[in-house]
C-alpha cells in the first residue's frame, strides 16, 4: 500500500487490527463464516451478520468463523433482538474483539457489557446528534451510513452525512463511511475528508467466496444503480422501515400487501398491533429465501445503488486489491 494511504487509514486499521481500513458490512445470510474469514485473511475485516440467529447458532458461527481465520473479525449485532446481552455474552465467550451494534440506539447496559468483555463497540450513527451522544457513551468507533446502501436505510445520502458529521467528530473516535461506495476513488475520498476507513456490503455479494445463490448473483451482475429502489411506505399507520433492494415481483407484492393490511384496519378486522406485525413479517424470511434458496422473484434482493458497479464475481483478495489500487492512483493524482 501506498504510504499516503496507510497513513490515511492508520487510524482505522490500528482500531480494527486489519491491513487494511475496509470493512465488509455484515449482511444477513451473505455474511456468515466463509466470506467473513476470506475477507480477514485477505487483509480487510469481515462481520459476522447475527441477525436474528439464536445465541447457539452464533456460538456455532463465531467458532466455525475462527477455525477459517486467525485474523480479527467482528460480530454485528441487531439491538432489537430479544436476546441481545446473551449474544453479547457468546462474544464475550469467544474473545470476539469488535462488535457493532445496528438496529436503533443501544439497549441500557449493552456499551457497558460489550467494553467489559474487552471487545469494542462500534455503532451506526444516523444524524449528528445522536452520533455525539454516542461518543459520549463510550464507543468506540462510528459507522455512518447513508441510504445508497443496501438494506435497511436512513432517509440521509451518504455525501451529506459525511460533511455533517465528519469535521464535528472524526477528531474524537475513528469513524468509517458506508453506502454507495462502489471504487477506491470514493474511499481516496472519504478518508481525506476525515475518515477513518469505510463499509462496503454490495460489492462482496459476489465474491466467489461468498455463499449466496448464483441466481442471487446473476442479479446482482444484470443490474444498474436504478434498479435499487427503497421500498416505500404507503399508509402513515404502518411504519415501514424502508429497505434498499432490487426491485422484483415481491417487492411489488408488498405494497399491495401493504394495502391489504390497512383495508383491513379500515374495516376493523384487525387492530393496529396486528396489523404492524403483519408488516413487519412479510419480510422475515424473504431475503433468506433470495439469498439461500435462490428465489429472486419472491424473495428479498437487498442491495446498494453501488451494484452497477459489480461487474463479475472474482476472489474477496482481488476486489481489495482493486478498492486499494484506485484509491492509491486517485491520492497520487493529488
Ligand atoms: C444483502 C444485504 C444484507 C444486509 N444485512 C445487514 C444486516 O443484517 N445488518 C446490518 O447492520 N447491515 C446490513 N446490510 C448493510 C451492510 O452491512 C452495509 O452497511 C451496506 O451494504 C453498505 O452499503 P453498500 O451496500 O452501498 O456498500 C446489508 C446489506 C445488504 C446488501
Amino acid at each position: 500500500m501506498s504510504a499516503r494511504l496507510k497513513e490515511l487509514m492508520a487510524r482505522g486499521t490500528a482500531l480494527l487490527g486489519s491491513e487494511v481500513a475496509i470493512i465488509c458490512g455484515a449482511m444477513s445470510w451473505v455474511s456468515e463464516r466463509n466470506l467473513v474469514a476470506a475477507v480477514s485473511n485477505a487483509g480487510g475485516f469481515g462481520l459476522i451478520a447475527c441477525g436474528a440467529m439464536t445465541p447457539e447458532l452464533l456460538d456455532t458461527e463465531i467458532a466455525a468463523t475462527k477455525a477459517l481465520t486467525a485474523r480479527p473479525f467482528g460480530v454485528n449485532l441487531i439491538t432489537m433482538h430479544p436476546q441481545l446481552m446473551d449474544l453479547i455474552a457468546v462474544c464475550a465467550k469467544h474473545g470476539v474483539t469488535h462488535i457493532v451494534l445496528a438496529g436503533g440506539l443501544p439497549p441500557k447496559g449493552s456499551i457497558e457489557a460489550i467494553k467489559e468483555s474487552g471487545a469494542k463497540v462500534i455503532c451506526f450513527a444516523p444524524a449528528l446528534a445522536l452520533a455525539k451522544k454516542l461518543v459520549r457513551s463510550g464507543v468506540d468507533a462510528l459507522i455512518i451510513e447513508g441510504m445508497e446502501a443496501g438494506g435497511h436505510i436512513g432517509p440521509v445520502a451518504t455525501s451529506v452525512l459525511a460533511q455533517e458529521i465528519l469535521p464535528e467528530l472524526a477528531g474524537e473516535v475513528p469513524v468509517f463511511v458506508a453506502g454507495g461506495i462502489g471504487r477506491g476513488e470514493a474511499i481516496a475520498s472519504y478518508l481525506e475528508m476525515g475518515a477513518a476507513g469505510v463499509q462496503l456490503g454490495t460489492r462482496f455479494v459476489c465474491a466467489t467466496e461468498s455463499i449466496a445463490h448464483p441466481a442471487f448473483k446473476k442479479a446482482f451482475l444484470r443490474a444498474n444503480a436504478r434498479d435499487a429502489i427503497a421500498s416505500v411506505q404507503i399508509d402513515p399507520r404502518l411504519p415501514v422501515i424502508p429497505v434498499r433492494a432490487l426491485k422484483n415481483a415481491g417487492t411489488e407484492a408488498f405494497t399491495a400487501k401493504q394495502r391489504e393490511v390497512a383495508q383491513m384496519l379500515d374495516e376493523g378486522k384487525v387492530d393496529m398491533m396486528a396489523a404492524q406485525l403483519e408488516i413487519e413479517h412479510y419480510w422475515a424470511g424473504a431475503l433468506r429465501r433470495a439469498v439461500i434458496d435462490g428465489d429472486v422473484e419472491n424473495g428479498s434482493l437487498m442491495a446498494g445503488q453501488s451494484v452497477g458497479m459489480v461487474s463479475r464475481e472474482e476472489p474477496v483478495a482481488d476486489i481489495l486489491a482493486e478498492l486499494v489500487a484506485q484509491a492509491e492512483a486517485a491520492l497520487a493524482r493529488g
